[in-house]
């Protein structure tokens, strides 16, 4: 393509950063634009911002300040680095005063056409900020670029994951408490009479900091008495499983866009099984600690450990559930807090000589699994499905060590880091082929609901969490919490320690009989579908069953491939991070398969 436009203007170009190595002096986009969401969601004070409709300003006195000699000024030779051959445009840089009394300059750079100049038209370019709130890609990269930040030394612990060592566990009396949780129904939830019970509270796990964790709990539509219990953790670190997991992915329900009405989700995850959704850790949504340096030493571990307390206490409540089969699910950064709860409870389960918690199968998504290859895979997808240049990836495959010792990177590297960042961070890289939110409003009526998730589902599902009538249905915020609830917390900041790799974890899960499942949805671009090949490749496993297409409605589903020792791989085709968001059929075929541990249907079910 010849250039088609003329004149190109870019006016305070932001500054953007790779998430890997982050030159320490400065916020990305998405910081600032979360900074004003925040802001301006902050209804109980006042936000200070008029958000009335825009209407043009009134100037009082428009001054055109003489601009002689100031064009030749601005003419700039050559930029430093520039390729050797000789343009075929001018280019200019400088200052322009808007406001003389106030001192007040905005720098433009203006490049002329390539040809035709004098009859191209002018174009102004102005670069905004893409409208979300904070979201799990937010916290992911913020632990990412602090783990890799190798300059000063990170602070986080990154030695392989140890059993906690739980001072005293302990089991509160939970009597009358389930009874106490049941949900009797949910504002805006549809008319017609459940076929599941719903039940929402708090579990406290350290009573002398007065710790306590949210968990919202769906019965299956079907035989609860005898379908098994699924544990569902987000990630983040520091996102809810209530506002992701449950509101947009594989709950009973979602919200409309009015931010009030529920609808049905047909492919829910309890026509599989009992589910239970957990806020963790102290800090994320509903979950909360009275002793707040709890939330400055977050961390893997305490998680972990908390989760443990939780489960047991949780178990007391809903004795019911105690010999149950048990699950653990979930995606994203959930990769540690899955395999870290599971290697917890089989540590005490050994050290009882006893199945305290009759643990039989984990199935983590889009999951952090391993530092080095996950970081190598998202180049290569980045690179296999042109969102970046092949010389970037060359440079960044020549010039990076994401190798658990690199100590430092290499000035290429970073370049390239970069370059891959200015690519990509107008996307939204959860799914790289869908749209992104464009409009932080709420609808007076609900938008006809699609197929595929509204992009915007985060700001619907928070304004339906902070209404007072649906935290007083669900047994939420009983203690008046000073902050609102928020998809990802904005309370948690830094974290203790997080290792390198769960890689011996699951090892350890294979060697104990406890099943693996490890999916992807292949349309992921934060932790995609390389990644988690590249990192079961890692594990160096003997195959069992070959690379094949799997099936559902006669169509292909994804792919799979089996190892020996019980480990499944499966991709979910057109899926994003969020997989049961984007294709819920398909999520809900393969969580039923993983529960069941039938292998997923090849293509001579057609
Ligand atoms: C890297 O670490 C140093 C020292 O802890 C800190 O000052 C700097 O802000 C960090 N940079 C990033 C991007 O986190
Ligand atoms: C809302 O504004 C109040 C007063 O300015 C402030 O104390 C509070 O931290 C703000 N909350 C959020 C979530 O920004
Ligand atoms: C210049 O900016 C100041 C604020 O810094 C404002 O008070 C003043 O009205 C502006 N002047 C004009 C002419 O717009
Ligand atoms: C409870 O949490 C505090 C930190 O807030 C910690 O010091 C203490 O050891 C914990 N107690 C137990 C029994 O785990
Ligand atoms: C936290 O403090 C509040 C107010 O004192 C109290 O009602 C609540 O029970 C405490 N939470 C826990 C888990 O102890
Ligand atoms: C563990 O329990 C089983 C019976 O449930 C018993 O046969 C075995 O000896 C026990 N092992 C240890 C080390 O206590
Ligand atoms: C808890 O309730 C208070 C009002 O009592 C509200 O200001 C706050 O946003 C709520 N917080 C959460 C986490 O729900």
């Amino acid at each position: 393509m010849k250039k088609a436009f003329q004149l190109i203007f870019f006016i305070a170009i932001p500054f953007i950063f790779s998430f890997l190595i982050v030159p320490s002096h400065a916020k990305t986009q998405m910081d600032a634009l979360n900074h004003l969401t925040r802001v301006k969601f902050n209804k109980t004070v006042g936000t200070g911002i008029n958000s009335d409709r825009f209407d043009p300003a009134i100037l009082r006195g428009i001054k055109i300040l003489s601009q002689k000699g100031l064009k030749e000024k601005d003419r700039i030779e050559r930029l430093p680095g520039q390729p050797a051959e000789t343009l075929k445009f001018n280019q200019y840089g400088g200052y322009v005063t808007v406001n003389q009394s106030a001192g007040r300059a905005l720098y433009y750079y203006f490049v002329e056409a390539q040809h035709s100049k004098d009859s191209l038209p002018l174009l102004l370019w102005l670069n905004g900020v893409p409208s979300h709130a904070k979201t799990q890609m937010d916290a992911l990269n913020h632990l990412t670029r602090v783990k890799f930040n190798k300059t000063v030394g990170t602070g986080i612990n990154s030695d392989r994951f140890d059993p906690a060592i739980l001072r005293g566990i302990k089991i509160l009396s939970q009597k009358g408490l389930k009874e106490k949780d049941r949900i009797e129904r949910l504002p805006g939830q549809p008319a017609e009479t459940l076929k599941f019970n719903q039940y929402g509270g708090y579990v406290t796990v350290n009573q002398s900091a007065g710790r306590a964790l949210y968990y919202y709990f769906v019965e299956a539509q079907h035989s609860k008495d005898s379908l098994p219990l699924l544990l569902w953790l987000n990630g983040g670190p520091g996102c809810s499983s209530l506002g992701y997991g449950a509101m947009q992915e594989l709950g009973p329900f979602r919200v409309h866009s009015d931010g009030k009405t529920l609808y049905h989700n047909h492919f829910a995850w309890n026509h599989a099984a009992n589910v239970l959704f957990l806020e963790s850790p102290a800090g994320v949504g509903y979950s909360y600690s009275n002793t707040s340096s709890d939330y400055k030493s977050s961390g893997d571990k305490s998680t972990a450990s908390d989760n443990y307390v939780f489960l047991l206490n949780w178990l007391e409540r809903f004795p019911e559930y105690k010999n149950r089969e048990f699950y653990i699910s979930g995606e994203s950064y959930a990769g540690h807090y899955v395999p870290q709860l599971a290697h917890t409870i089989l540590h005490y389960n050994k050290k009882a000589n006893a199945t305290i918690v009759n643990l039989k199968g984990i199935m983590i998504g889009n999951a952090v699994i391993n530092d080095e290859t996950d970081v190598k895979g998202m180049y290569d997808f980045f690179a296999s499905h042109a969102l970046i240049s092949d010389e970037t990836a060359a440079q960044i495959s020549k010039y990076c060590d994401f190798s658990p010792d690199a100590t430092t990177q290499t000035v290429e590297c970073n370049d390239a880091a970069q370059q891959a960042d200015m690519n990509t961070f107008a996307l939204d890289i959860y799914n790289i082929y869908a749209p992104v939110c464009t409009s932080s409003k709420l609808t007076v009526k609900p938008k006809r609901i699609s197929s595929v998730i509204d992009p915007c589902s985060d700001i619907y599902v928070h304004a339906y969490m902070n209404r007072p009538d649906v935290q007083e249905a669900l047994h939420a915020n009983v203690t008046r919490l000073d902050h609102d609830w928020e998809s990802c917390s904005e309370l948690i900041r830094g974290w203790n320690d997080s290792p390198t790799t769960v890689i011996p974890l699951l090892k350890e899960f294979i060697a104990n009989d406890i099943r693996v499942w490890i999916f992807s949805g292949d349309i992921d671009g934060r932790i995609p579908v390389t990644s988690t090949k590249y990192s079961i490749e890692a594990m160096k496993l003997k195959l069992k069953t070959p690379w094949h297409p799997w099936v559902l409605k006669d169509q292909v589903g994804g792919y799979t491939q089996v190892y020996e020792g019980d480990l499944t791989f499966a991709t979910v085709r057109g899926a994003g991070h969020q997989v049961p968001s984007y294709e819920p059929r398909r999520a809900l075929s393969l969580v039923m398969h993983f529960l069941s541990g039938r292998p997923l249907p090849d293509i001579s079910y057609l």
